[in-house]
């Protein structure tokens, strides 16, 4: 599998989680709002653990720009963690207007992120990467299915 193919199916197995937290929200169904949405936040995270670890930084690294697409998904990532800790308060408030307020909000500006990563980042850093981009692929795939593994190694 290539980079790109790799964390597009990744996102898309995000996007599906969430989608599924939020109609448990609509229907009523909190707890399993409140466990569903939990998934989801542990994959984002070991999504954007691995992005931020391994992938930004090589990229970084073989490219020389530090202050360019990499510094906007960085920040990127973090106004999305915002969005998941005001949603998570908002289902353990059993608040349905803010869980739908702030789920729409977020799935726009995941939507808009990921774009941007498939259609210009991932390419780029596959490029970037050259002959090391199979091991880069490896690399990614082992921290975003075992993102224990990455903070191990990471030490
Ligand atoms: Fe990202
Ligand atoms: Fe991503």
């Amino acid at each position: 599998m290539t980079l790109p193919t790799l964390l597009t199916r990744d996102h898309r197995e995000c996007d599906e989680l969430l989608s599924n937290a939020l109609g448990h929200a609509q229907a009523g169904r909190w707890a399993e709002a409140e466990s569903s949405f939990s998934q989801f936040c542990d994959r984002v995270e070991a999504h954007f653990g691995a992005e931020e670890s391994i992938l930004f930084v090589r990229f970084e690294q073989a490219t020389g720009m530090t202050h360019g697409p990499t510094a906007v998904m960085r920040s990127e990532h973090e106004a999305v963690r915002e969005a998941l800790d005001r949603i998570n308060d908002a289902i353990l408030e059993r608040d349905a207007n803010a869980v739908f307020g702030e789920g729409d909000a977020l799935f726009i500006l995941l939507q808009q992120h990921n774009l941007k990563e498939e259609n210009i980042l991932y390419p780029a850093a596959e490029r970037a990467a050259g002959g090391d981009a199979a091991s880069l692929e490896a690399d990614m795939r082992e921290a975003i299915t075992d993102p224990a593994s990455t903070a191990h190694r990471r030490q």
